[in-house]
């Protein structure tokens, strides 16, 4: 997401704000780290119960990203330690696993980021814990909405504005508030490398996309009020006003004529529901 750059971390020497361009080989690999994040998002779809303990639902992403012959890019990140982001109801982003049980009507989004052999998948997708309220179910609904839109932007010739605008027309026409302070990112070898992918601007503006370019759109996307607060622990962002959020993310990269989607669900468990 945003703002790491101001930050030291080993990735920052191999940044410099260009935009990549990437070759066969490049796609290769984001097709076989994004498989697997796709694939640890399935299997914890049965996981995702009243009762389950988030903790343990990171440690199933954590066995999982291994068995894959791949690792947690959020395990040790900034001095993070956990193998995902875990975020319920009105936390936005960044979710810490924990003890906490989730609970029936809980809407929980969980974000993966395995590292193949080089190559980073980043995905999350929200779930619905059990019997979830109508109002919640359509946050989701419309959140997936908003990232599919804004992936139909993404092809050579538009600007990487037209998929925030997209995402920011959907979201307020259904008045819900898109989040600011977080976005998408550059990745590829890098965890988070340029561009910034604003998920709320202004069609036309922007670099011009490119074939071989590899990004994330992941909007936030509030009940309530755009703005988020920071809790004490330093990473768990919530809705300032409480709000539920609901967040989707796919890694994509940018083909001839479209995008390629590199997380998309083998098994078609894109969104809830699930079952
Ligand atoms: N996966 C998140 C993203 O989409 C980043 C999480 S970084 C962490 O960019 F340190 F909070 F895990
Ligand atoms: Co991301
Ligand atoms: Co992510």
């Amino acid at each position: 997401m945003t703002q790491y750059q101001t930050v030291a971390h080993d990735e920052t020497g191999l940044r410099d704000g260009t935009i990549k361009l990437h070759g066969p080989e490049a796609f290769a690999g984001m097709r076989r780290a994004g498989r697997l994040a796709a694939e640890i998002l399935d299997a914890l779809v049965p996981l995702v119960r009243p009762g389950a303990r988030t903790d343990d639902l990171d440690d199933v992403v954590r066995r999982m990203t291994l068995d894959g012959g791949a690792v947690p890019a959020t395990l040790g990140y900034r001095g993070y330690a956990h193998s995902s982001c875990i975020s319920i109801n009105h936390v936005v982003c960044h979710g810490i696993p924990s003890d906490k049980t989730l609970k029936d009507g809980d809407i929980v989004n969980i974000d993966v980021t395995p590292l193949l052999d080089g190559w980073h998948g980043d995905s999350s997708r929200m779930y619905l814990v059990g019997d979830v309220p109508l109002k919640a179910r359509r946050l989701v609904e419309v959140t997936h909405e908003c990232l599919m839109l804004g992936i139909a932007q993404a092809k050579p010739g538009a600007r990487l504005g037209d998929i925030g605008a997209a995402i920011q027309r959907h979201a307020e026409g259904n008045r819900y508030g898109v989040v600011r302070e977080f976005c998408g990112h550059g990745l590829g070898r890098l965890f988070h490398d340029a561009p910034e992918v604003i998920h709320a601007a202004r069609a036309g503006t922007g670099p011009e996309l490119k074939p071989g370019m590899f990004f994330t759109i992941e909007p936030m996307i509030n009940l309530g009020k755009p703005p988020v607060k920071l809790l004490e622990d330093g990473w768990t962002a919530v809705t300032r006003d409480r709000s539920l959020s609901a967040q989707f993310e796919h890694s994509i990269g940018i083909t001839g004529d479209g995008c390629e989607i590199f997380t998309l669900s083998p098994q078609g468990l894109d969104k809830p529901p699930y079952a």
